[in-house]
Protein backbone atom coordinates (compact mmCIF):
# COMPACT_ATOMS: atom_id res chain seq x y z
CA UNK A 1 0.00 0.00 0.00
CA UNK A 2 1.14 3.89 -0.85
CA UNK A 3 2.55 5.07 2.17
CA UNK A 4 1.97 8.58 0.48
CA UNK A 5 0.34 11.57 1.80
CA UNK A 6 -3.03 12.45 0.85
CA UNK A 7 -2.98 16.03 0.04
CA UNK A 8 -5.74 18.64 -0.33
CA UNK A 9 -5.94 22.15 -1.74
CA UNK A 10 -7.86 25.42 -0.70
CA UNK A 11 -7.12 27.73 -3.14
CA UNK A 12 -4.21 27.13 -5.76
CA UNK A 13 -6.74 26.76 -8.90
CA UNK A 14 -6.04 27.76 -12.02
CA UNK A 15 -6.90 31.34 -11.42
CA UNK A 16 -4.42 31.58 -8.92
CA UNK A 17 -0.56 32.71 -9.11
CA UNK A 18 1.05 30.36 -6.33
CA UNK A 19 -1.39 27.32 -7.08
CA UNK A 20 1.01 25.72 -9.97
CA UNK A 21 4.31 26.25 -7.43
CA UNK A 22 2.38 23.81 -4.80
CA UNK A 23 1.23 21.60 -7.46
CA UNK A 24 4.77 21.06 -8.85
CA UNK A 25 6.33 20.44 -5.66
CA UNK A 26 4.07 18.27 -4.06
CA UNK A 27 4.41 15.58 -6.21
CA UNK A 28 8.24 16.33 -6.84
CA UNK A 29 9.85 13.61 -4.63
CA UNK A 30 6.78 11.28 -5.08
CA UNK A 31 5.41 12.06 -1.41
CA UNK A 32 1.92 12.96 -1.81
CA UNK A 33 -0.98 12.10 -3.50
CA UNK A 34 -2.98 15.44 -4.61
CA UNK A 35 -7.06 14.02 -3.99
CA UNK A 36 -9.26 16.69 -4.07
CA UNK A 37 -10.35 20.14 -2.68
CA UNK A 38 -11.54 23.48 -3.15
CA UNK A 39 -9.21 25.05 -5.81
CA UNK A 40 -11.12 28.21 -6.00
CA UNK A 41 -14.31 30.63 -4.89
CA UNK A 42 -14.69 30.73 -8.66
CA UNK A 43 -17.10 27.41 -9.00
CA UNK A 44 -15.91 26.69 -12.82
CA UNK A 45 -12.83 27.15 -12.02
CA UNK A 46 -12.51 24.90 -9.26
CA UNK A 47 -14.06 22.14 -11.36
CA UNK A 48 -12.33 22.69 -14.02
CA UNK A 49 -8.51 22.72 -11.95
CA UNK A 50 -9.99 19.20 -10.68
CA UNK A 51 -10.71 18.02 -13.78
CA UNK A 52 -7.61 19.10 -15.20
CA UNK A 53 -5.69 17.45 -13.00
CA UNK A 54 -7.87 14.41 -13.39
CA UNK A 55 -9.10 14.09 -9.85
CA UNK A 56 -12.43 12.15 -8.36
CA UNK A 57 -15.45 14.42 -8.96
CA UNK A 58 -16.52 12.93 -5.24
CA UNK A 59 -13.77 14.83 -3.97
CA UNK A 60 -14.15 18.47 -5.12
CA UNK A 61 -16.11 20.58 -2.77
CA UNK A 62 -17.75 24.09 -3.36
CA UNK A 63 -16.07 24.96 0.42
CA UNK A 64 -13.48 24.20 3.35
CA UNK A 65 -16.32 23.56 5.67
CA UNK A 66 -18.29 21.22 3.65
CA UNK A 67 -14.76 19.31 2.50
CA UNK A 68 -13.88 18.77 6.40
CA UNK A 69 -17.05 17.53 7.15
CA UNK A 70 -17.04 15.31 4.03
CA UNK A 71 -13.34 14.17 4.47
CA UNK A 72 -14.02 13.31 8.32
CA UNK A 73 -16.83 10.78 7.34
CA UNK A 74 -13.69 8.72 5.14
CA UNK A 75 -12.27 5.84 6.21
CA UNK A 76 -8.66 6.84 7.43
CA UNK A 77 -6.75 4.84 5.04
CA UNK A 78 -8.57 6.78 2.21
CA UNK A 79 -9.21 10.41 3.59
CA UNK A 80 -7.12 13.59 3.12
CA UNK A 81 -4.43 14.04 5.56
CA UNK A 82 -2.65 17.24 4.74
CA UNK A 83 -3.93 20.29 3.13
CA UNK A 84 -2.31 23.23 1.81
CA UNK A 85 -4.32 26.57 2.38
CA UNK A 86 -3.14 29.20 -0.70
CA UNK A 87 -6.51 31.43 -0.42
CA UNK A 88 -5.96 35.36 0.24
CA UNK A 89 -4.64 36.07 3.31
CA UNK A 90 -7.42 36.98 5.48
CA UNK A 91 -9.08 33.11 4.89
CA UNK A 92 -6.05 31.66 6.24
CA UNK A 93 -6.72 31.96 9.97
CA UNK A 94 -10.36 30.68 9.81
CA UNK A 95 -9.42 27.55 7.63
CA UNK A 96 -6.07 26.62 9.41
CA UNK A 97 -8.33 26.98 12.93
CA UNK A 98 -11.51 24.87 11.39
CA UNK A 99 -8.76 22.31 10.00
CA UNK A 100 -6.57 21.81 12.83
CA UNK A 101 -9.50 21.26 15.08
CA UNK A 102 -10.29 18.48 12.85
CA UNK A 103 -7.23 16.42 12.55
CA UNK A 104 -5.44 17.58 9.40
CA UNK A 105 -1.79 18.62 9.21
CA UNK A 106 -1.77 22.22 7.46
CA UNK A 107 0.65 23.79 4.88
CA UNK A 108 -0.47 27.49 5.03
CA UNK A 109 0.77 30.52 2.54
CA UNK A 110 2.32 33.13 4.14
CA UNK A 111 1.46 35.54 6.20
CA UNK A 112 0.18 32.96 8.92
CA UNK A 113 -3.09 35.04 9.31
CA UNK A 114 -3.97 38.60 9.71
CA UNK A 115 -3.19 39.29 13.52
CA UNK A 116 -0.63 38.84 15.94
CA UNK A 117 -3.47 37.13 18.34
CA UNK A 118 -5.07 34.76 15.80
CA UNK A 119 -1.57 33.40 14.92
CA UNK A 120 -1.09 32.98 18.45
CA UNK A 121 -4.39 31.17 18.62
CA UNK A 122 -3.49 28.41 15.69
CA UNK A 123 -0.44 27.98 16.97
CA UNK A 124 -2.02 26.86 20.67
CA UNK A 125 -4.25 24.39 18.50
CA UNK A 126 -1.29 23.14 16.75
CA UNK A 127 0.48 22.79 20.18
CA UNK A 128 -2.50 20.62 21.76
CA UNK A 129 -2.73 18.17 18.68
CA UNK A 130 0.13 15.92 17.16
CA UNK A 131 -0.32 17.70 14.16
CA UNK A 132 2.55 19.38 11.35
CA UNK A 133 2.20 23.25 10.31
CA UNK A 134 4.46 24.32 7.88
CA UNK A 135 4.24 28.40 6.35
CA UNK A 136 5.85 28.58 3.29
CA UNK A 137 8.32 30.85 3.39
CA UNK A 138 9.05 29.34 -0.12
CA UNK A 139 13.59 30.75 -0.61
CA UNK A 140 14.19 29.29 2.39
CA UNK A 141 13.99 25.82 0.52
CA UNK A 142 16.56 27.16 -1.86
CA UNK A 143 20.04 24.78 -1.34
CA UNK A 144 22.29 28.12 -1.25
CA UNK A 145 19.88 29.74 1.35
CA UNK A 146 20.37 26.31 3.80
CA UNK A 147 24.27 26.45 3.29
CA UNK A 148 24.58 30.09 3.90
CA UNK A 149 23.01 28.82 6.98
CA UNK A 150 25.00 26.36 8.08
CA UNK A 151 28.03 28.47 7.51
CA UNK A 152 27.24 31.19 9.81
CA UNK A 153 25.88 28.55 12.40
CA UNK A 154 29.22 27.04 12.33
CA UNK A 155 31.03 30.44 12.79
CA UNK A 156 33.01 30.63 9.56
CA UNK A 157 32.38 34.32 9.00
CA UNK A 158 33.06 35.29 12.95
CA UNK A 159 30.49 37.53 14.66
CA UNK A 160 27.29 39.16 12.99
CA UNK A 161 28.44 42.44 13.04
CA UNK A 162 25.94 44.03 10.46
CA UNK A 163 22.87 42.64 8.76
CA UNK A 164 20.66 43.83 5.35
CA UNK A 165 17.52 41.61 4.07
CA UNK A 166 15.73 43.49 0.79
CA UNK A 167 12.71 42.56 -1.13
CA UNK A 168 12.89 45.27 -4.19
CA UNK A 169 9.42 44.78 -6.47
CA UNK A 170 8.19 47.15 -9.05
CA UNK A 171 4.73 45.30 -9.87
CA UNK A 172 2.60 47.88 -7.93
CA UNK A 173 3.61 50.54 -10.16
CA UNK A 174 1.44 49.94 -13.03
CA UNK A 175 -1.89 49.88 -10.65
CA UNK A 176 -1.30 52.20 -7.75
CA UNK A 177 -1.09 55.76 -10.10
CA UNK A 178 -4.77 54.92 -11.23
CA UNK A 179 -7.62 54.94 -8.74
CA UNK A 180 -10.03 52.43 -10.15
CA UNK A 181 -7.24 49.78 -9.98
CA UNK A 182 -5.20 50.15 -6.75
CA UNK A 183 -9.24 49.93 -5.32
CA UNK A 184 -9.40 46.47 -6.99
CA UNK A 185 -6.60 45.12 -5.85
CA UNK A 186 -6.80 42.45 -3.08
CA UNK A 187 -3.39 43.16 -1.76
CA UNK A 188 -4.51 46.49 -0.89
CA UNK A 189 -7.64 45.98 0.69
CA UNK A 190 -7.44 45.69 4.72
CA UNK A 191 -10.48 43.33 4.55
CA UNK A 192 -8.25 40.70 2.36
CA UNK A 193 -5.03 41.49 2.83
CA UNK A 194 -4.62 42.62 6.69
CA UNK A 195 -3.38 45.64 8.05
CA UNK A 196 -0.38 45.75 5.52
CA UNK A 197 0.37 45.19 2.06
CA UNK A 198 4.46 45.16 1.51
CA UNK A 199 5.06 43.94 4.79
CA UNK A 200 2.38 40.79 4.58
CA UNK A 201 3.38 39.95 1.35
CA UNK A 202 7.22 40.45 1.15
CA UNK A 203 8.39 41.99 4.04
CA UNK A 204 7.80 38.55 6.16
CA UNK A 205 10.06 37.24 3.60
CA UNK A 206 12.86 39.28 4.42
CA UNK A 207 12.16 39.60 8.08
CA UNK A 208 12.13 35.30 7.65
CA UNK A 209 14.98 35.10 5.85
CA UNK A 210 17.09 37.37 8.12
CA UNK A 211 16.45 35.20 11.51
CA UNK A 212 16.95 31.71 9.80
CA UNK A 213 20.28 32.84 8.23
CA UNK A 214 21.36 34.49 11.22
CA UNK A 215 20.31 31.42 13.80
CA UNK A 216 19.15 34.30 15.80
CA UNK A 217 16.06 36.69 16.37
CA UNK A 218 15.24 40.00 15.58
CA UNK A 219 15.29 41.72 19.27
CA UNK A 220 13.74 44.99 18.04
CA UNK A 221 12.49 47.34 14.69
CA UNK A 222 12.18 50.72 13.78
CA UNK A 223 9.58 51.28 10.83
CA UNK A 224 9.19 53.94 8.21
CA UNK A 225 5.69 52.98 6.11
CA UNK A 226 4.99 54.18 2.93
CA UNK A 227 1.58 54.16 1.29
CA UNK A 228 2.28 56.63 -1.45
CA UNK A 229 -1.37 57.92 -1.90
CA UNK A 230 -3.58 59.34 0.75
CA UNK A 231 -6.34 57.26 0.16
CA UNK A 232 -4.67 54.05 0.00
CA UNK A 233 -4.75 52.37 3.25
CA UNK A 234 -1.52 50.06 3.56
CA UNK A 235 2.25 50.33 2.88
CA UNK A 236 3.64 49.53 -0.36
CA UNK A 237 6.85 50.85 0.50
CA UNK A 238 8.60 49.78 3.87
CA UNK A 239 11.92 50.79 5.52
CA UNK A 240 12.92 48.93 9.10
CA UNK A 241 16.01 49.52 11.56
CA UNK A 242 16.72 46.08 13.06
CA UNK A 243 18.80 45.11 16.09
CA UNK A 244 19.68 41.53 16.86
CA UNK A 245 19.58 39.62 19.59
CA UNK A 246 23.68 40.04 19.91
CA UNK A 247 22.77 43.61 19.83
CA UNK A 248 23.83 43.93 16.09
CA UNK A 249 22.14 46.61 13.95
CA UNK A 250 20.92 46.14 9.93
CA UNK A 251 17.95 46.60 7.96
CA UNK A 252 15.22 45.39 6.39
CA UNK A 253 13.76 47.04 3.12
CA UNK A 254 10.44 45.79 1.14
CA UNK A 255 8.83 47.93 -1.35
CA UNK A 256 6.49 47.16 -4.14
CA UNK A 257 7.30 50.52 -6.37
CA UNK A 258 10.70 49.70 -7.06
CA UNK A 259 9.99 50.34 -10.82
CA UNK A 260 11.29 47.29 -13.18
CA UNK A 261 12.55 45.54 -10.56
CA UNK A 262 11.13 41.83 -10.24
CA UNK A 263 11.40 39.51 -6.99
CA UNK A 264 15.18 41.21 -5.82
CA UNK A 265 15.24 39.16 -2.46
CA UNK A 266 18.80 39.70 -1.29
CA UNK A 267 19.92 38.95 2.22
CA UNK A 268 23.88 40.09 3.32
CA UNK A 269 25.89 39.45 6.72
CA UNK A 270 28.71 40.97 7.45
CA UNK A 271 30.93 39.33 9.79
CA UNK A 272 33.85 39.68 12.04
CA UNK A 273 35.82 37.17 9.93
CA UNK A 274 34.04 37.26 6.71
CA UNK A 275 30.73 37.58 5.05
CA UNK A 276 28.06 35.97 3.24
CA UNK A 277 25.44 37.41 0.03
CA UNK A 278 22.46 35.41 -1.69
CA UNK A 279 20.23 36.85 -4.45
CA UNK A 280 17.10 35.05 -4.72
CA UNK A 281 17.10 36.27 -8.70
CA UNK A 282 20.14 34.32 -8.88
CA UNK A 283 19.83 31.72 -6.26
CA UNK A 284 22.99 29.02 -7.45
CA UNK A 285 25.46 31.51 -5.84
CA UNK A 286 26.42 31.98 -2.81
CA UNK A 287 28.91 34.96 -2.36
CA UNK A 288 31.67 34.62 0.15
CA UNK A 289 33.98 37.45 0.73
CA UNK A 290 36.93 37.73 2.83
CA UNK A 291 39.87 40.75 3.37
CA UNK A 292 42.27 38.05 2.70
CA UNK A 293 40.89 36.31 -0.29
CA UNK A 294 39.60 37.22 -3.66
CA UNK A 295 35.60 36.65 -3.91
CA UNK A 296 34.53 32.89 -3.88
CA UNK A 297 31.58 31.81 -5.46
CA UNK A 298 29.68 28.76 -3.60
CA UNK A 299 27.34 26.80 -6.23
CA UNK A 300 25.10 23.91 -5.05
CA UNK A 301 25.46 19.98 -5.39
CA UNK A 302 29.05 19.90 -4.63
CA UNK A 303 30.86 18.33 -1.71
CA UNK A 304 32.12 21.70 0.17
CA UNK A 305 28.13 21.87 0.99
CA UNK A 306 26.51 20.85 4.19
CA UNK A 307 24.01 18.17 4.56
CA UNK A 308 21.27 19.71 4.33
CA UNK A 309 22.07 21.76 1.18
CA UNK A 310 23.10 18.17 -0.84
CA UNK A 311 19.97 17.47 0.34
CA UNK A 312 18.03 19.67 -1.51
CA UNK A 313 20.02 19.33 -4.65
CA UNK A 314 18.85 17.03 -7.27
CA UNK A 315 20.94 16.79 -10.31
CA UNK A 316 24.70 17.05 -11.00
CA UNK A 317 25.97 20.41 -10.24
CA UNK A 318 25.63 22.75 -12.90
CA UNK A 319 21.77 22.31 -12.98
CA UNK A 320 19.98 25.16 -11.53
CA UNK A 321 17.94 24.72 -8.69
CA UNK A 322 14.79 27.26 -8.91
CA UNK A 323 11.97 27.88 -7.05
CA UNK A 324 9.95 24.86 -8.35
CA UNK A 325 12.80 23.03 -6.35
CA UNK A 326 13.35 25.14 -3.42
CA UNK A 327 9.19 24.81 -2.75
CA UNK A 328 10.07 21.08 -3.26
CA UNK A 329 12.55 20.93 -1.02
CA UNK A 330 10.36 22.19 2.00
CA UNK A 331 7.32 19.82 0.88
CA UNK A 332 9.59 16.98 1.48
CA UNK A 333 10.72 18.33 4.86
CA UNK A 334 6.94 18.63 5.89
CA UNK A 335 6.32 14.97 4.86
CA UNK A 336 9.21 13.47 6.97
CA UNK A 337 7.71 15.35 9.64
CA UNK A 338 3.95 13.89 8.83
CA UNK A 339 5.36 10.85 8.67
CA UNK A 340 8.01 10.79 11.81
CA UNK A 341 10.81 10.43 9.82
CA UNK A 342 14.11 12.23 10.85
CA UNK A 343 14.29 15.64 9.87
CA UNK A 344 16.50 18.76 10.14
CA UNK A 345 15.92 21.69 11.73
CA UNK A 346 15.40 23.89 8.75
CA UNK A 347 14.01 21.84 6.61
CA UNK A 348 10.69 23.58 6.09
CA UNK A 349 9.26 26.91 8.16
CA UNK A 350 7.44 26.30 11.07
CA UNK A 351 4.18 27.82 12.79
CA UNK A 352 6.23 29.82 15.33
CA UNK A 353 8.41 31.43 12.34
CA UNK A 354 4.61 32.27 11.39
CA UNK A 355 3.90 33.53 14.47
CA UNK A 356 7.11 35.74 14.35
CA UNK A 357 6.31 37.10 10.98
CA UNK A 358 3.04 38.21 12.45
CA UNK A 359 4.62 39.77 15.52
CA UNK A 360 6.70 42.07 12.71
CA UNK A 361 4.19 42.81 10.70
CA UNK A 362 2.17 44.21 13.50
CA UNK A 363 4.95 46.21 15.67
CA UNK A 364 6.62 47.57 12.40
CA UNK A 365 3.07 48.95 11.76
CA UNK A 366 2.33 50.10 15.47
CA UNK A 367 6.06 52.04 15.11
CA UNK A 368 5.42 53.43 12.01
CA UNK A 369 1.91 54.86 13.48
CA UNK A 370 3.28 56.12 16.70
CA UNK A 371 6.07 58.50 14.83
CA UNK A 372 8.67 55.58 14.02
CA UNK A 373 9.52 54.72 17.43
CA UNK A 374 11.52 51.56 18.39
CA UNK A 375 9.34 48.42 19.69
CA UNK A 376 10.23 45.11 20.79
CA UNK A 377 9.26 41.95 19.36
CA UNK A 378 8.01 39.12 21.47
N1 LIG B 1 5.33 31.89 -0.79
C1 LIG B 1 5.36 32.82 -1.71
O1 LIG B 1 6.42 33.18 -2.20
C2 LIG B 1 4.06 33.43 -2.18
C3 LIG B 1 3.97 34.01 -3.45
C4 LIG B 1 2.71 34.51 -3.87
C5 LIG B 1 1.62 34.46 -3.01
N2 LIG B 1 1.76 33.92 -1.77
C6 LIG B 1 0.63 33.86 -0.84
O2 LIG B 1 -0.31 32.92 -1.35
C7 LIG B 1 -1.64 33.33 -1.05
C8 LIG B 1 -2.43 33.38 -2.36
O3 LIG B 1 -1.80 34.33 -3.20
P1 LIG B 1 -2.04 34.34 -4.78
O4 LIG B 1 -1.14 35.39 -5.29
O5 LIG B 1 -1.97 32.96 -5.33
O6 LIG B 1 -3.54 34.88 -4.83
P2 LIG B 1 -4.53 34.78 -6.06
O7 LIG B 1 -5.53 35.86 -5.86
O8 LIG B 1 -3.78 34.73 -7.34
O9 LIG B 1 -5.23 33.35 -5.87
C9 LIG B 1 -6.06 33.07 -4.75
C10 LIG B 1 -6.73 31.72 -4.97
O10 LIG B 1 -7.56 31.43 -3.84
C11 LIG B 1 -8.87 31.10 -4.35
N3 LIG B 1 -9.87 31.38 -3.33
C12 LIG B 1 -10.27 32.58 -2.86
N4 LIG B 1 -11.20 32.42 -1.91
C13 LIG B 1 -11.38 31.09 -1.76
C14 LIG B 1 -12.20 30.28 -0.93
N5 LIG B 1 -13.04 30.83 -0.05
N6 LIG B 1 -12.12 28.92 -1.04
C15 LIG B 1 -11.29 28.36 -1.94
N7 LIG B 1 -10.48 29.07 -2.76
C16 LIG B 1 -10.53 30.42 -2.66
C17 LIG B 1 -9.02 31.91 -5.62
O11 LIG B 1 -10.08 31.45 -6.43
C18 LIG B 1 -7.63 31.66 -6.21
O12 LIG B 1 -7.54 30.37 -6.78
C19 LIG B 1 -1.52 34.69 -0.35
O13 LIG B 1 -1.65 34.52 1.03
C20 LIG B 1 -0.12 35.17 -0.70
O14 LIG B 1 0.46 35.97 0.31
C21 LIG B 1 2.95 33.41 -1.36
Amino acid sequence: MSNKIKLGFVGGGNDSLIGVLHKVAAVMFDRYDLIGGVFSSNKEVNVKTANDLGLDQSRIYNDFEEMIDAESKIDLSEKIEAVCILTPNFLHFPMAKKFLENGFHVICEKPLSISLKQAQELKSIKDSKNLVFAVTHTYTGYPMVRQMTQMISQGIIGDIQRVDSTYFQGWINDIIHDKDKRNSTWRLNPEVSGISSCLADIGTHAFNMLELVCGMKVKKILADLNNLYEDNPLDIDVSVLVRMENGCKGTIRSTQIATGLENNLNISVYGSKGSLSWEQENPNYLYYYTNDKPLQILKPGHPYNSKISLDGTKLPAGHPEGIFDAMGNIYRGVARAIRGEKNEKGEFPTIEEGVRGMDFIEKAVESNENGNIWLELE
